[in-house]
């Protein structure tokens, strides 16, 4: 069976967000539906996000046409809504350590900015990316019109100030369905941010940064890439344990790193042009830098993290990733990459 993907305004009450699951009724007709296409295999899952006038959006994961019917309809299905948890989660340990002052300066060479560009900071969090590039531009003495955009309005309220009075829009939006007319930007930055859409919707965020773009225009990502497929598994694993036991289990559901040869995929299945790699360097996870972050001070929790990484990266891939166990803190290297592509002109 296929599957899709489409973005569902269902207008949830804020009252249901939050609870582990929520039971929608089936229509008759929906029932009929469902019982021919669906078999054993096959669920339907559902994510919750506030949309930009503080309305819910539900996401929906299924075959096309069942999501069609359940969009044209008023109803749907049994499925679960998950916490994201980004309202407590002060920061990500990801996120902190991994930006260098060599990498930062890579960003912006990879970017080749120049005066009155308009410039989308994609999955933009807080706005680290933002501030970088505001302070560039005031160094340079140019003007560029930046936007920002992030699904979550949690990250977005914690912009501060000065960034937010200097852009030209902060929108609550999803890079699979990105809010903005077809080729508004002269760039697209996206930092750290696609790991946390489901492997199966990375290609919709390319073809979307696609659609955005001005032809000519730069698309520039910054990621940790896993080099194999055994790297990407264990590694992933870690990070979802970390990101159930900071209570996001929507994150621990969806986060997928891709490996270096599926971003080069992805941008060429979207119809980008060019894959070129500005920057690398071995970023040092640390299950104790989540410490004061998601795991919000709790050691228990560490020592679950470290238990966790323990059993589950086995000796022989242990050189191979640097690790490290002080007791408190395992450590293992994975590379941090910055790339660039092109929408042909
Ligand atoms: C690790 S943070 C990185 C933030 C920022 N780019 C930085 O480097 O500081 C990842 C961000 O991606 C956002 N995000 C996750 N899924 C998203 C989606 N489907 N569309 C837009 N933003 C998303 C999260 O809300 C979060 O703010």
């Amino acid at each position: 069976m296929r599957q899709g993907r489409k973005i569902v305004p269902l207008n949830l009450g804020s009252n249901l967000i939050g609870h582990p699951t929520f039971t929608f009724s089936l229509s008759n007709e929906a029932q009929v539906f469902v019982s021919e296409i669906l078999d054993d295999t096959f669920s339907l899952r559902l994510s919750v996000d506030l949309g930009p006038d503080g309305s819910h959006i539900a996401s929906l994961h299924g075959p096309p046409d069942l999501v069609e019917l359940f969009a044209s309809l008023k109803l749907q299905v049994r499925c679960d809504i998950v916490a994201d948890g980004y309202n407590v989660l002060s920061h990500d340990a990801l996120d902190a350590f991994v930006a260098s002052p060599e990498s930062k300066a890579k960003l912006l060479e990879a970017l080749d900015l120049r005066e009155g560009n308009k410039v989308l900071d994609l999955m933009s969090g807080s706005g680290a990316v933002s501030q970088l590039l505001l302070e560039y531009g005031d160094k340079k003495s140019m003007g560029l019109a930046l936007s920002m955009c992030d699904t979550h309005h949690s990250q977005l309220k914690r912009i501060n100030s000065k960034v937010r009075e200097r852009v030209v829009d902060v929108t609550v939006g999803d890079a699979r369905a990105l809010p903005y007319e077809k080729e508004s930007f002269d760039a697209v930055v996206l930092k750290m941010g696609l790991h946390e859409v489901p492997q199966l919707d990375q290609p919709l965020v390319m073809r979307n940064v696609f659609r955005v773009l001005k032809r000519g225009g730069r698309f520039i990502i910054w990621q940790l890439l896993p080099a194999s497929g055994v790297i990407q598994d264990v590694f992933t694993d870690i990070v979802r344990k970390t990101s159930m036991l900071a209570g996001c289990e929507s994150q621990a559901f969806n986060r997928y790193f891709p490996r270096q040869d599926q971003i080069s995929w992805l941008f060429k299945s979207a119809g980008f042009r060019g894959c070129e790699e500005i920057f690398q360097a071995e970023f040092t996870y640390s299950t104790r830098a989540s410490l004061g972050a998601e795991l919000g001070g709790d050691s228990s929790k560490l020592e679950i993290l470290n238990n966790f990484a323990r059993d589950r990266v086995p000796q022989e891939l242990r050189d191979s990733l640097c690790w490290r166990d002080t007791g408190e803190d395992i450590s293992l290297k994975i590379p941090a990459c910055i790339y660039r592509t092109y929408k042909p002109a």
